[in-house]
């Protein structure tokens, strides 16, 4: 390096390479069928947090029910949510996360002149927020689940959204599911789940070419990950083997 050049800056954290994800879990999780088959037949009554209530108050304020509504659950920094409002143009899209700090983090980088008027960001509990808007007989247009944490150890299925108690409330909404992850694994156990409640689903890999929908694919993109999805046409609330959802 010549003596006058300045060193390289150190990667940051958020850039330097991200581990591929590894488990003890060679294929499907062997309690997910009995676990999916159990969460679609039974109520879950865990208590519903104040700020997931406070969020729900506000998408029903906010929303007049006339046009599409689209979610984006866990959206992080809601990078996604302002991509995906001005794709879905005509439709009201929610990005939520239970991180304030990331969606405040989110709302510096948006500058005002570039935020959507159709995107809303709100901090809630994901999962409490499809009991709530379930209950109401909500039907969402499309639902984006990108990059959920993996929780790849095997006694953690509970907490992949597929092995959680609200997948029966995440499926009662309905819409055009898209679930992307860098886990390969977490992504077929989805569209495994889905097909147990009688959806259709796809597993492949993200489309090449297109710009980084979040800034974890942009992550796990640049650290060289194979990165998939999952695709799941709307279908009827019969077939999605929904039973009506109480709040
Ligand atoms: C790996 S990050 C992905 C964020 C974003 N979708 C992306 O791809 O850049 C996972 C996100 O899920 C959020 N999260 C996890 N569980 C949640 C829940 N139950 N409700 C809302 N957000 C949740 C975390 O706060 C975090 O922002």
């Amino acid at each position: 390096m010549h003596p006058t050049q300045p060193a390289p800056e150190p990667l940051s954290p958020a850039r330097s390479p991200s581990r591929v994800v590894t488990s003890s879990q060679s294929g499907p999780h062997p309690k997910l069928e009995k676990r999916v088959r159990k969460h679609l037949e039974s109520r879950f009554l865990a208590p519903i947090a104040a700020y997931s209530r406070e969020a729900h108050a506000r998408l029903l304020t906010t929303w007049d029910g006339r046009v599409p509504l689209v979610l984006d659950s866990a959206c992080g920094t809601g990078e996604s949510s302002a991509t995906l409002a001005r794709r879905h143009g005509e439709a009201l899209v929610v990005g939520i996360d239970q991180s304030a700090e990331r969606l405040e983090r989110g709302q510096r980088k948006l500058a005002a002149s570039a935020r959507p008027e159709n995107l809303l960001l709100l901090r809630a509990d994901a999962t409490e927020l499809w009991a709530l808007l379930a209950a109401d007989g909500v039907r969402l247009s499309h639902h984006y689940l990108l990059y959920p944490n993996p929780w790849p150890k095997s006694e953690h299925l509970q907490r992949r959204w597929h092995g959680h108690p609200r997948f029966r409330e995440l499926l009662a909404l309905g819409g055009v599911l898209e679930l992307r992850s860098n886990w390969r694994l977490y992504a077929e156990e989805f569209a495994l789940a889905l097909r147990l409640a009688g959806r259709p689903a796809e597993v492949g890999p993200v489309p090449a070419g297109d710009p980084p929908l979040t800034p974890f694919e942009r992550k796990y993109g640049e650290s060289g990950h194979a990165l998939w999805q999952v695709s799941s046409r709307s279908v009827g609330a019969a077939q999605a083997g929904n039973t009506p959802v109480d709040r």
